[in-house]
């Protein structure tokens, strides 16, 4: 057959190329790094890796393609695993066709295997401004039978072997996107979630990367698969001598058949490449995100400072009180008062209520109007908690409509937090959600849903005995592009017990991620730490919670936890009619300082520091580096009497500065140094990055935030 495509592709983004190599039946990619020059050739580097028979090994490597084949002999695990009624398990697909795209700078490779009876179409894309690669696998069942799909992962990636540092997310519930370094081994690591939702303890994400790197300088790639339910992510390195990294969709055993002509697409695999360290991927990622994931309409806005009632007040819900509420959080600076659980018929604690969406009129005789119009009047936006996935076994709905859990029926049932989860690929069930949203939206001037979920789906079966895992995800995601297709003004926060549905596939319909439910700003520091790796500061529900943290019970001051918050989504979550007029001073001042740097934090370059583990720090710097914002925290107390320097990156050398301590108000002082000498100084930023400026004696758990604009 003569083939009407190219032996080799290449797309560029500003700082990234991608190669696919089609001279095989299958394409795989040649090279993904940074962006070549213009005298290398596609040729050059398939000459430069060609490979020889190595002892006990075959004669020729099955390619890493980009689904490797069964077929072709490889031993690893295949991209796409799929068989009718166990044939044609062996896929050895042909490239059919090849597109180039260049609107959208994308590669559409189709190719089939008669004997398995699929078509597989591989999209790839490298976005021309942030470098990221976006990359699926579709399946198409050509057959006249079921054909059963066990994988089909999103396009596999190769991986140079001197990368061979793998770090990690992994958590629990209030303790999200926790790192952890592994040295890649002969074998597989493999982290799976069943969580049916993204999860606390796997985010979809990961990072490949050469022994030097640290946070400004050396070799990387991320990987995020784009999805909020299973999924699988797997690195394995070939005693041959090759690597790679699949991510893909996990299923349970018969979850996805697919007719005759039906499809499959994989979630979006999400990569970058850095030669600048993890803040280069950092970079990458959020400008992706504020380019092609925000939406429009939150963009153009000023992200409003929340007001959260949850560890305010929890269940004990009162009218007047609210309103009280709403007049400090005006008095501090709150642009949004988000009502959180307990606002519903019964709902009086977590044991009842959950699916009956219906205001409690024990609590707002009147309706939600009257505190609405007592927020709005107040200068303030108002939003609600709801979770619509989700039933308790005592309310209304669940007593009219037992079928309509998930559920393994011959199995007892699994609870958590005393709720089921609804099956939201029921139609019945779609439609009320949608009409219980829809009528809460259009009958209140609701400008915002903080949309939870609170449990993970551990019987994930439909009433048929099938499982729908996969099929509950595109529903959640349905009914939340409907509701916000109805109602495009209001925005969403998309919770799950904090941070266990945070992902690329939910913000594509959700504007915030409520990141985790421990409000303990020195945990908060590891945890955003965490969540930056992939998603921007604007997108970061951060709370200034009570200064007896709940979850922890540890005592935090006032200006650690505006700190903390400072540089994400702001808000506040404690007892504002309870709190000591210091502290809500301080407070107050905190909120205008965010909303002074606001735009800066929310658009500005991420620089992580590389510090011991008793500190931690970073710094934000506008596009044009003219304008900077600086974060150093002492979590603990630190091995010397005095402190070391604290050197400034991200910034440019060639440029004067003129720095700033501009939070605390007023550090922590022990005697005459720095903080005598410090402010308004013009220093160079070459200094500021070499030298760095000697720190102050501070206080374990105390931070300083550092202004840094440049002069003529
Ligand atoms: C979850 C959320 C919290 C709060 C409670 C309400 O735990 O993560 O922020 O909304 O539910 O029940």
């Amino acid at each position: 057959m003569s083939k009407s495509y190219q032996p080799f592709y290449v797309l560029h983004g500003a700082s990234s190329s991608l190669v696919i190599d089609c001279r095989e039946n299958a394409a795989s990619i040649l090279y993904w790094g940074p962006r070549l020059g213009q005298e290398t050739s596609p040729e050059m580097l398939a000459l430069l890796k060609i490979r020889q028979e190595a002892k006990g090994c075959t004669e020729k490597d099955a390619p890493i393609a980009l689904s490797p084949e069964y077929g072709a002999g490889f031993i690893g695990n295949a991209g796409i695993q799929a068989h009718h009624s166990g044939r044609g398990w062996g896929v050895f697909s042909q490239i059919q066709s090849i597109v180039f795209v260049d609107e959208s700078n994308q590669l559409v490779i189709t190719s089939s295997c008669e004997a398995s009876s699929i078509e597989i179409v591989h999209s790839l894309a490298i976005d021309p401004k942030s470098g990221v690669l976006t990359a699926t696998t579709k399946i198409t069942n050509l057959g006249d039978t079921l054909l059963d799909v066990d994988q089909c992962n999103a396009p596999t990636i190769p991986i140079p072997l001197h990368c061979d540092k793998i770090l990690g997310f992994e958590g629990r519930w209030a303790s999200e996107f926790q790192l952890r370094n592994v040295d890649r081994f002969i074998g597989t690591y493999l982290r799976e979630n069943r969580a049916g939702r993204t999860s606390h303890d796997t985010f979809p994400g990961v990072v490949i990367h050469a022994e030097k790197t640290n946070e400004s300088v050396g070799e990387a790639f991320g990987l995020h698969l784009g999805w909020s339910g299973n999924h699988r992510i797997r690195i394995e390195e070939q005693s041959v001598g090759r690597a790679y990294a699949q991510l893909g969709e996990l299923f349970y055993p018969g979850e996805l058949r697919l007719a005759p002509g039906e499809s499959y697409c994989s979630p979006t695999l999400y990569g970058a490449h850095s030669d600048n360290g993890f803040s280069g991927l950092s970079r990458c990622f959020h400008s992706y995100v504020r380019s092609h994931l925000t939406d429009l309409r939150v963009a153009e806005k000023s992200k409003p400072v929340h007001f959260n009632t949850w560890e305010a007040m929890y269940f004990d819900l009162e009218f007047g009180h609210l309103c009280e509420l709403a007049d400090k959080a005006a008095e501090v600076g709150v642009e949004r008062f988000v009502l959180d659980d307990g606002w519903f018929k019964n709902r009086n604690s977590d044991n009842a209520a959950l699916g009956d969406w219906f205001v409690d009129e024990a609590v707002f005789p009147n309706g939600l109007t009257p505190l609405i119009d007592y927020v709005n009047d107040a200068g303030m936006e108002f939003g609600l908690w709801i979770e619509p996935e989700m039933v308790n076994p005592d309310s209304d709905l669940y007593r009219a409509y037992p079928e309509w859990i998930l559920r393994v029926p011959h199995a007892p049932l699994v609870m958590s937090r005393n709720q089921m989860v609804l099956d939201l690929t029921r139609d019945e069930v779609q439609e009320y959600l949608f009409e219980r949203l829809d009528s809460l939206l259009s009958d209140n001037a609701i400008a915002y849903l903080k949309w939870d979920m609170n449990r993970d789906l551990n019987q994930p079966g439909d009433s048929e005995g099938r499982a729908v895992a996969h099929y509950q995800t595109l529903a959640v995601y349905r009914l939340l592009e409907r509701i916000r297709r109805a109602h495009p003004k209001v925005e969403i926060e998309s919770c799950s017990s904090g941070g266990g549905r945070a992902d690329f596939g939910i913000l594509r319909y959700t504007d915030r991620i409520w990141t985790s439910d421990t409000n303990d700003a020195i945990d908060r520091l590891r945890i955003q730490k965490g969540f930056s790796f992939f998603f921007p500061p604007e997108v970061m529900g951060a709370h200034v919670g009570p200064s007896d943290c709940h979850t922890t019970g540890r005592t935090i001051s006032m200006a650690t936890r505006a700190t903390v918050a400072m540089f994400g989504d702001m808000g506040i979550e404690a007892n504002l009619l309870e709190m000591p007029c210091d502290e809500f001073s301080e407070l107050k001042s905190a909120v205008a300082l965010h909303k002074k740097h606001r735009k800066l934090i929310f658009s500005g370059d991420l620089m992580r520091l590389d510090l011991p583990s008793y500190e931690s720090g970073f710094g934000i710097t506008s596009e044009d580096k003219k304008e900077a914002l600086f974060s150093y925290a002492l979590i603990d107390s630190q091995p010397h009497s005095a402190p070391g320097a604290f050197r400034f990156d991200g910034i440019t050398r060639e440029s004067l500065y003129e720095v700033n301590i501009i939070w605390p108000s007023t550090p922590y002082y022990y005697s005459e140094g720095i903080l005598d000498a410090i402010n308004g100084a013009i220093l160079s930023g070459d200094a500021l990055m070499t030298v760095g400026m000697q720190l102050p004696i501070m206080l374990p758990q105390t931070m300083l935030i550092f202004h840094l604009k440049a002069v003529e």
